[in-house]
């Protein structure tokens, strides 16, 4: 079952979403003026990975209450990541891109929202980290 503050930042996710523009203003923030991201985004097909990064949080959310079917596929993402060569050095400036996206979407935006945006997202982060570290063991 959810706890209150997945169900808080699941109600700020679909707020954000009623703006038609959220994810590709999370990612203009993301590639602004940041020569090393945009080289990992030289060949794709931006409106896709903007469908598959919308849909993948709704997955991060559930992840962070630890849903079977979530955690693997965040730990899937977190392989195929690091097969890109993405590393713990990108997933700050991610994280930081994607609350300044959320704080122009959600007019209900504040301080415990960010909180708890952080903490969630931070906990899907950990999960693809330890995921490609894994791998490097094995
Ligand atoms: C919690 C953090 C992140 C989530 C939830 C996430 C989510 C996703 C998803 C759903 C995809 C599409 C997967 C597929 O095609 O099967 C993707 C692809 C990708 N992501 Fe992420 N991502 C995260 C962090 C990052 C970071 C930090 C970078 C750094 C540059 C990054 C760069 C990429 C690239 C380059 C692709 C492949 C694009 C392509 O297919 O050409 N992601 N990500």
């Amino acid at each position: 079952m959810p706890n209150p503050e997945t169900e808080a930042i699941h109600q700020s996710l679909k707020r954000c979403h009623q703006h038609s523009d959220f994810i590709r203003i999370f990612y203009d923030e993301f590639l602004d003026d940041a020569p090393h991201i945009q080289a990992k985004f030289a060949d794709t097909d931006m409106n896709r990975q903007i469908m598959m990064v919308e849909a993948s949080l709704y997955t991060c959310i559930l992840a962070a209450d630890d849903v079977p079917y979530a955690v693997r596929s965040i730990r899937d993402l977190g392989r195929m990541h690091h097969g890109m060569g993405i590393g713990s050095e990108y997933y700050d400036a991610w994280l930081d891109s994607l609350i300044a996206a959320v704080r122009r979407c959600d007019e209900q935006f504040d301080e415990r929202l960010e909180s708890i945006w952080r903490d969630v997202m931070r906990e899907s982060i950990a999960m693809m980290l330890a995921a490609g570290d894994a791998q490097d063991a094995s």
